[in-house]
């Protein structure tokens, strides 16, 4: 059997190299462990009992880079939930400031508030309790304190509904736009919230078609750049997860369960230790099948805020999800596009090129944001690692 194959890519910059056009790897039939966390906490906790692990339950299933649930929680503190970043998960050649990390605490801290007000909870989140961060790694300093108390008043969002139906949407889209409507209901759904403020989010099609030719000319480029990087690529390869014992063991990660894919790496044809050669035809066939993904993609969505601290990731995490969760609520798909972001040498040029395209030209103006939008047939959740793994101390 010939070693180079082809594998078509699944994730936040994932691969998988396999055979025949056949063999293109998916997640779908995931095994039942690893998705458990779907179903739920069931129902709201009795009055007087401790929410925090239903709470939590809802805030797992929170978007994250790479799926790799980043979430350390330390529930030592009665009535309070603390928040830090699993130093031991993160992306530091794709992610070398941890931006991304930030953006996914926040979409953590959003679904855990829309937990709690569902239950007439008011979730008091402290960013940075003990200090901020610097700006180039990430320490032991948890990102936020977040204090439970039972208040009247607190108002339900209706975006909670969408928690369990959000997922990230990586098919081919529809070559029809969402309506302006639909588009005002998503950005409204940010601009309207506290963790919008100061956040600018924009839309790009047909109607601006010069700028759709570059956005998507910038994605593929980007991507190009991510599978043929050595680093970057096995950095991904670490987190692919192939068949459903390593899909049940790890939980987390990008899943690929195709049998061809299984067969391969069992007989050790695909090594996820080992970047592929420059040419390889595994990498061109990923590369192929996503600027198919892109040229179908009618809309892209810019998220830019003012600055790029600490505390404004945070917030555009929690900006993201509630976009995303608003698109959900309307049938509409969002895919993510990092890869131009990300702040390694090697992207410098497009990164450059997506700033000035999303007009975040001042200093300090940065794009947290880039996703694909439009209408794609249903894929299934992610899975994730579950309540337990997370609690640092029981
Ligand atoms: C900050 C951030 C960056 C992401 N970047 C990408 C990306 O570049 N490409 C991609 O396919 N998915 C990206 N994702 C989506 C994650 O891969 C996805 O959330 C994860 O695999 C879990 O799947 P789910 O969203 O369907 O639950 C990103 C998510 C977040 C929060």
């Amino acid at each position: 059997m010939q070693r180079r194959v082809f594998v078509r890519l699944i994730g936040g910059g994932v691969v998988t190299a396999a055979a025949a056009p056949a063999l293109t790897a998916c997640s779908s039939d995931l095994p039942a462990e690893a998705l458990a966390a779907w179903q739920g906490p069931g129902n709201p906790p009795p009055p007087g009992t401790d929410p925090r692990r239903w709470l939590l339950a809802h805030a797992i299933l929170a978007p994250h880079s790479h799926n790799l649930q980043s979430w350390l929680v330390d529930l030592r503190e009665p009535g309070v939930i603390t928040l830090s970043v699993d130093r031991g998960r993160l992306l530091p050649e794709t992610d070398p400031f941890s931006r991304q990390m930030m953006m996914s605490q926040g979409t953590f801290l959003e679904l855990l508030d829309q937990a709690a007000r569902a239950i007439g909870l008011r979730a008091e989140i402290t960013l940075f309790p003990d200090g901020v961060p610097p700006p180039d790694r990430l320490t032991d300093q948890p990102t936020a304190r977040i204090r439970l108390l039972a208040q009247a008043g607190v108002t339900p969002d209706p975006l909670f509904a969408q928690i369990f139906r959000r997922r990230t949407n990586r098919e081919a889209y529809e070559s029809r736009e969402p309506d302006a409507q639909a588009l005002r209901t998503i950005a409204e759904s940010v601009t309207g919230h506290e963790s919008g403020r100061g956040l600018r989010l924009d839309w790009t099609g047909a109607a601006r078609g010069e700028a759709l030719r570059q956005h998507r000319e910038i994605a593929m480029a980007a991507w190009k750049i991510e599978m043929e990087t050595p680093r970057t690529i096995l950095e991904s390869y670490r987190w692919l997860r192939i068949g459903p014992k390593e899909i049940a063991q790890h939980r987390d990660g990008i899943s690929i369960n195709s049998p061809l894919v299984r067969a391969l790496t069992a007989v050790g044809l695909f090594d996820r230790s080992v970047a592929p050669k420059p040419g390889d035809s595994a990498v061109a066939g990923q590369i192929r099948t996503f600027n198919e993904r892109i040229a179908s993609t009618p809309l892209f969505f810019t998220l830019v805020s003012a600055d790029n601290l600490r505390p404004t990731q945070v917030a555009a995490g929690r900006a993201y999800v509630r976009a995303q969760l608003a698109a959900t609520a309307l049938g509409i798909s969002m895919h993510p596009l990092q890869q131009a972001l990300q702040e390694y040498p090697e992207q410098a040029a497009g990164y450059r090129q997506i700033h000035q395209l999303a007009g975040a030209t001042a200093p300090g103006e940065t794009v947290q944001m880039w996703a694909r939008v439009g209408f794609a047939p249903p894929v299934s959740p992610a899975p994730r690692r579950g309540v337990e793994a997370h609690l640092t101390a029981r």
